[in-house]
């Protein structure tokens, strides 16, 4: 059982996350092409034999895409909506070999041996930093020894000094061209849990992983690749 001091991980998972009407608008606001994925997946070794965690995997693109390339996915997500209409799509496409999984970074307790490969996508900024680390040891403890974490997710590598102007300039950018409610884009940075690159690369080295790969762009989005290597860090 969780410590009576544990994140609440439903409270901080975004309420459009929940609302049935946003979770079937969600593919439509948030398009996600899964194909470069798999494709750097497989270039890390993924095979038919192994099994893929997608942790906060929302309507489970990742899932129905790669369920063909490997022997088992487990979509995981802290809402029941989501996982709902993950559940749906597996009926609508008759797919046997995806799990889903209704639990949170922190809650999810794998079941079965260890998994060589977790994908996570625009999901880890729900967590707050310190439950950041605790959800990063929850994903070594998930993976076998030299598993593969791949990350991506709202991550900020503009220079601190410049944080103001520059999240503005973004802001102002955004609203031309997004689905996103102004309320939401302001909501990101007041409600919402997305650090600075040299601090999250420091937290997943810290819970185990060495970053074998660490991609910024545009000072506002990070992809990693990391491997477990337990904490010999
Ligand atoms: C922006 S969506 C991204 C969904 C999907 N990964 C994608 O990229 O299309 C974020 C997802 O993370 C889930 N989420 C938020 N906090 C979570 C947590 N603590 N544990 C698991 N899932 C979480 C939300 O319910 C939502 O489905």
């Amino acid at each position: 059982m969780a410590a009576r001091w544990t994140l609440n991980e439903k409270q901080h998972a975004g309420e459009e996350h929940f609302e049935t009407e946003a979770v079937a608008q969600f593919d439509e606001k948030m398009p996600f092409d899964p194909a470069s994925e798999i494709e750097i997946l497989e270039e890390m070794g993924l095979s038919k034999e192994d099994t893929v965690v997608d942790l906060g995997t929302g309507t489970g693109v990742l899932p129905i895409a790669i369920a063909d390339h490997c022997d088992r996915v487990v979509a995981v997500d802290i809402s029941e909506t989501m996982i709902k209409m993950v559940d749906k799509s597996i009926e609508k496409y008759g797919i046997q070999n995806i799990e889903t999984v209704h639990d949170g970074f922190l809650s999810y307790n794998h079941q079965g041996d260890p998994v060589p490969f977790v994908f996570s996508k625009d999901a880890l900024h729900h967590l707050p930093d310190f439950w950041k680390i605790e959800a990063l040891k929850n994903i070594g403890e998930t993976l076998t020894m030299g598993g593969i974490f791949r990350l991506r997710d709202f991550v900020f590598s503009f220079d601190p000094r410049d944080s103001h102007e520059t999240i503005e300039q973004w802001l102002d950018e955004k609203k031309e061209f997004t689905d996103f409610s102004d309320e939401e884009l302001y909501g990101h940075f007041r409600e919402e849990y997305s650090t600075y690159g040299f601090l999250l690369e420091s937290m997943i080295e810290q819970a185990g992983f060495e970053i074998l790969e660490s991609t910024y762009e545009q000072s506002f989005y990070a992809e990693y690749i990391c491997q477990w290597n337990g904490h010999s860090n």
